[in-house]
């Protein structure tokens, strides 16, 4: 059996009358990317702080590394690394002496932390931008810095909470192959993210959370799967037919159509045979709305994400949910 790096069982955390977390077990093997999904108030970081040791359990219990995150807290810290949500770098020092910061708390000898420091900014692309106060840094540098801190210490387990938020495509991208290149020589990593790009590349399991509890786990190919074999997908000519369409798939998908008012998209889980898509064809033809594309594709990680979420959501806008109660909303 591998050995988890990562065992949580039956977490809850409790904010006044939020339940950030009510129950969580999850485990991660050493040497994977273990992704965590989920809407804005999840959970996600609640978390990862727990298994950072930044905010005790109400119950339940953690260990990261071998060591209970509450009674070993001490010895765990240097065991991770974590680049929170938001950026934990002190403005008014450098690029340089934020990492040297780091480097010393985790007892590194002075030549070490220089040296390790140095390393950081080049890997990041921050070696001209090193000796000047973060004060004067871009949100992307920010990050940047935030992700070198993380990683100084080179620890066996690594906490990144949306690492590529706020990241251009090919910063993005350059971290991607870091992060694989760290799992690869034995790195665990838990990370959270809105990017499901990012999920499909990296993880190796993905744990999909809502409302505090997790709602479905898996490899990536495994929630298409339990998704359904395909999805039905048509964009419309006209904005104003969006929610006509979304009944009209209702009727010959399984589980509620999803609205993406930007793309004029709208789509549905379904069997996906060419019945389906000359059924719709036909449904689309008689009700009078204008098709730019019509087709079947295989469910991305994206229509997991809002099948599993959508349908836990009731009170979430309609435009972002399903299209039955999409099309009993419109005026
Ligand atoms: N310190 C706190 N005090 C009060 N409520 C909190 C605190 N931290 C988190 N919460 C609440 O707990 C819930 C979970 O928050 P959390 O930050 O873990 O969500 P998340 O999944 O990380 O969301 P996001 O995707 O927006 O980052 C939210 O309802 C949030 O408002
Ligand atoms: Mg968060």
């Amino acid at each position: 059996m591998p050995t988890p790096m990562i065992e949580v069982e039956a977490v809850t955390k409790r904010f006044g009358r939020v339940q950030a977390l009510a129950g969580v077990s999850l485990t991660a093997e050493a040497g994977s990317v273990l992704a965590l999904l989920g809407p804005n108030g999840a959970g996600k970081t609640t978390l990862v702080r727990i298994l950072a040791t930044l905010l005790h359990p109400d119950s339940g219990r953690a260990r990261v590394a071998g060591y209970d995150v509450v009674a070993d807290a001490g010895p765990l810290r240097s065991a991770i690394g974590l680049a929170g949500q938001y950026a934990a770098v002190d403005e008014l020092l450098t690029g340089r002496e934020n990492l040297e910061l780091v480097g010393l708390l985790y007892h590194l000898s002075r030549r070490e932390y220089k040296r390790r420091a140095a390393g950081a900014l080049e890997q990041f692309g921050l070696t001209d931008a090193g000796d000047r106060t973060v004060k004067t840094y871009s949100g992307g540098m920010r990050r940047r810095l935030d992700i070198a801190a993380s990683l100084i210490g080179r620890p066996p387990v690594l906490f990144l909470d949306e690492p590529t938020t706020g990241l251009d495509p090919r910063t993005r991208n350059e971290l991607w192959q870091f992060i694989e290149d760290l799992v690869g020589g034995g790195t665990t990593v838990l990370l959270t993210t809105q990017v499901m790009e990012e999920a499909e590349r990296l993880a190796h399991r993905i744990i999909v959370v809502d409302g505090g509890q997790v709602i479905a786990e898996g490899t990536a190919e495994e929630l298409k799967d339990r998704l359904s074999s395909a999805v039905l997908e048509a964009r419309v000519t006209r904005a104003a037919d969006l929610d006509r369409a979304a009944a009209v798939l209702a009727g010959l998908g399984h589980g509620r159509p999803h609205i993406d008012p930007d793309q004029q998209r709208v789509s549905v889980p379904a069997r996906g045979g060419t019945r389906d898509l000359l059924a719709a064809g036909r449904r689309f033809e008689d009700d009078g709305i204008g098709l730019d594309d019509l087709g079947i594709r295989r469910p991305s990680l994206d229509d997991v994400f809002l099948s599993l979420t959508a349908a836990r959501e009731p009170g979430r806008p309609a435009r972002q949910q399903a299209g039955a109660a999409a099309s009993q909303e419109s005026r």
